[in-house]
């Protein structure tokens, strides 16, 4: 299998920041669908400067509802030696969230050798995600409480001391109740779970589990930044109807009860993560601007060394104007 260069990590984490500068400008304005075509714009416009052989595997929807970043496209410069990929991309992850100026919403990236990362349809899946001091002690065909026990137990914390982050949807209210009973503290989110995932990673953000059925894209791209942190997602996608049934066939999931581990979401160690937040959230600061510059903060890990960094930039603006409308274009970046 091909092994990627740690080169790489900067030069994913420019694309993160790309797709987040340009969303930023979009808080809080009411206009998510403006705010994903900027974030898309700014982060198309840097893969192209990338040597890498991409191919989409999550992204922006199929080809005839994408016009970039669509499953399938190919991405980067391709140059021969060229790394072939498969790219996971949410250029705004809680487009909601951003239209709104609530906390927490990302661009998000996944990059592994072709064939490793899950090309999840754009359909529900369940999902139980824990850090690293919790990994292994999981089990999604468990009752909650046991689950809950276990982090606990795992965390060296009390039931009442755990925070468990959950969608707050009508889908969840059995889950919701039986954590209440169990004692448990509850964050409810009103979009955007990739975040939280990725938070059960850091102790000092307060979180210890994500639970509860969000989309199955985002659940790879958690996976794979779990992935690099050493915790664990374990998911079961939700098919909604015949047609998403075939879809999970399509792909090799035959049996819809089917956990999938770790290692069925993400197949390889050499998986890159890189996350900028783009509103403030519990891990990542959201974009600033100032009159001549904008400030971004990003999380880019890598599983194979295992190392995270978490990278502060300014950028001057007033040398790349069109940096912060998603205008970029190849070679200005
Ligand atoms: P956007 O696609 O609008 O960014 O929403 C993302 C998201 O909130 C995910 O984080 C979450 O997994 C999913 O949508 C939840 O879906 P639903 O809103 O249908 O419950």
């Amino acid at each position: 299998m091909i092994k990627l260069e740690r080169e790489l990590t900067l030069e994913f984490v420019r694309v993160t920041e790309a797709a987040a500068l340009a969303a930023g400008r979009f808080m809080g304005r009411g206009d998510k669908n403006g705010a994903d075509q900027a974030a898309v714009n700014g982060m198309r416009c840097l893969f192209d400067t990338i040597n890498i052989n991409g191919v989409v595997v999550i992204g922006e929807g199929e080809m005839d509802e994408a016009p970039m970043l669509y499953i399938g496209e190919k991405l980067g410069m391709a140059e021969d030696g060229a790394p072939e990929v498969d790219v996971a991309v949410d250029p705004l992850e809680g487009t909601n969230l951003v239209a709104k100026g609530l906390p927490n919403s990302i661009a998000v990236v996944a990059i592994a050798p072709r064939g490793c990362l899950l090309h999840a349809p754009d359909i529900y899946m369940e999902k139980i995600a824990v850090g690293p001091k919790a990994a292994g002690k999981i089990d999604l065909n468990a009752p909650v409480v046991q689950n809950l026990k276990a982090v606990a137990e795992a965390l060296d914390k009390k039931i009442e001391d755990l925070t468990v982050v959950i969608l707050d949807r009508p889908r969840h209210e059995k889950i919701i109740k039986q954590i209440r009973e169990a004692g448990a503290r509850i964050k409810l989110i009103s979009d955007g779970d990739v975040a939280p995932a990725i938070a059960t990673g850091f102790e000092n953000t307060g979180i210890d589990m994500l639970m509860g059925i969000g989309g199955a894209p985002e659940g790879v791209l958690a996976a794979a930044g779990l992935k690099c942190l050493g915790g664990e997602m374990q998911a079961r996608l939700k098919p909604q109807n015949q047609q998403e049934k075939e879809r999970c066939c399509s792909m090799g999931v035959t049996d819809p009860e089917k956990v999938l581990t770790m290692d069925d979401l993400v197949k390889s160690d050499d998986v890159y993560f890189s996350a900028t937040g783009i509103t403030d959230g519990d891990l990542l600061k959201g974009v600033r601007y100032f009159s001549k510059s904008a400030q971004t903060h990003s999380l880019v890990m890598r599983a194979r060394t295992g190392t995270i960094r978490f990278i502060k930039a300014i950028h001057r603006l007033d040398k790349k104007p069109r940096y912060a409308v998603g205008e970029l274009i190849k070679g200005e970046s």
